[in-house]
């Protein structure tokens, strides 16, 4: 496997090189390529992101990434989504269920949903018009953006519950018409049942009852939102892991930014990298080894291997470099 490696900026520093190592512990036979991409780059170089970089990830199987730093700056174009347009990659898949004995805001802990958000129009459509008295963004809803994520989330819906959660807000915004109408009839064709919610009583439903859910699917702003809220029901945002995938290409990275306010310390949680790594295995049918990955960072969580954000002493490259050692181990 050719692998692009982007730490970025922040902890994206911090947790990728704890996460290669737990990488690096499997012996898998790959080929890493890194690549600067983000702020950093934008401040030493003018351009975060450069037509060579995104060259490098296309030529690579698929990319591994940290987070980067975005300033509210209007002359700053957003990395992440260069990349997820240029890469096309549609579907953002990101997981959530609990990982005991880590606890979140339930006691219960049966619930595992994943949320599927549209990763390339919407409010995200790069669409603005800035000015000093009026501003304005435009959310773009299409036939085909709306088919291909439904369709995405209605093929895991049936290697899971056969349900599927339609969420939108089309009783103000009317773009969101379209988006509901694509995906009840995608599941209407595949036979799976599903029901609509509004986004707003939703994220209350989803906060208070989650084991109620399973796929998940919604628009690009709506996913943001409900995803980085869902951090609060496992434990933290260094918990969640996520995939961008498109037809030809695939991303994966922590749902977390880069957290300026804790960069530089060595104590980010890499748990939500190392499972956007075990997400990444699993996508290229290293089945077993992302197997291999849960089990030892389990038995790391279980042991009380963790970073200060669940409570633990351990340092982000103590929990990459414990993880790699009990893989190393088990591997033997
Ligand atoms: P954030 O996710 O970076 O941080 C939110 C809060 O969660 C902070 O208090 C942070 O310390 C904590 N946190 C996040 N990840 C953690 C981890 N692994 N371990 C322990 N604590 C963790 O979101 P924020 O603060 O809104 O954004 C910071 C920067 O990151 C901004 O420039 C934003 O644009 C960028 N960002 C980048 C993303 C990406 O690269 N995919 C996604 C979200 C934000
Ligand atoms: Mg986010």
């Amino acid at each position: 496997m050719k692998l692009a490696v982007v730490e970025g900026d922040g902890i994206g520093k911090e947790v990728i090189p704890a996460t290669i190592e737990v990488l690096d512990s499997l012996g898998l036979d790959i080929e890493k390529i890194p690549v600067e991409l983000g702020y950093g780059k934008w401040e030493r170089t003018g351009s975060a992101i450069t037509d060579e970089d995104i060259s490098v990830m296309k030529s690579c199987d698929c990319v591994l990434f940290g987070a980067v730093t975005t300033p509210p700056d209007p002359n700053y174009k957003s990395v992440l989504l260069t990349i997820r347009k240029e890469l096309d990659m549609y579907a953002n898949i990101r997981p959530i269920h609990p990982l005991p004995p880590v606890k979140g805001i339930h006691e219960r802990n049966d619930f595992n949903f994943i949320i599927v958000r549209e990763n390339t129009e919407g409010l995200y459509s790069g669409i603005e018009d800035i000015g000093s008295d009026v501003s304005t963004t435009t959310r773009v809803i299409t036939r085909k953006g709306s088919k291909r994520i439904a369709d995405y989330a209605c093929k895991l819906a049936k290697n899971r519950m056969n349900k599927l959660t339609i969420v939108h807000k089309s009783n103000v915004i009317k773009s969101d018409k379209l988006f509901l109408d694509v995906c009840r009839q995608a599941a209407t064709d595949e036979g799976i049942l599903y029901m609509d919610e509004l986004v707003d009583s939703f994220a209350y439903k989803l906060i208070s009852s989650p084991w109620n859910y399973d796929v998940i699917v919604t628009t690009n702003l709506f996913g943001d939102i409900l995803s980085d809220m869902s951090g609060a029901l496992v434990g933290g945002l260094g918990l969640l892991p996520s995939a961008n995938i498109g037809d030809r290409y695939a991303f994966f990275e922590p749902v977390h930014g880069s957290a300026p306010d804790i960069a530089g310390r060595n104590i980010a949680n890499p748990i939500a990298a190392i499972l956007s790594l075990k997400m990444l295995l699993e996508w290229h049918g290293n089945i077993a080894e992302a197997a291999i990955v849960e089990e030892a960072l389990d038995t790391a969580l279980n042991m009380g291997v963790c970073t200060p954000d669940l409570g633990g002493r351990n340092t982000t490259s103590e929990v990459g470099n414990l993880i790699a050692k009990y893989i190393s181990t088990r591997m033997e």
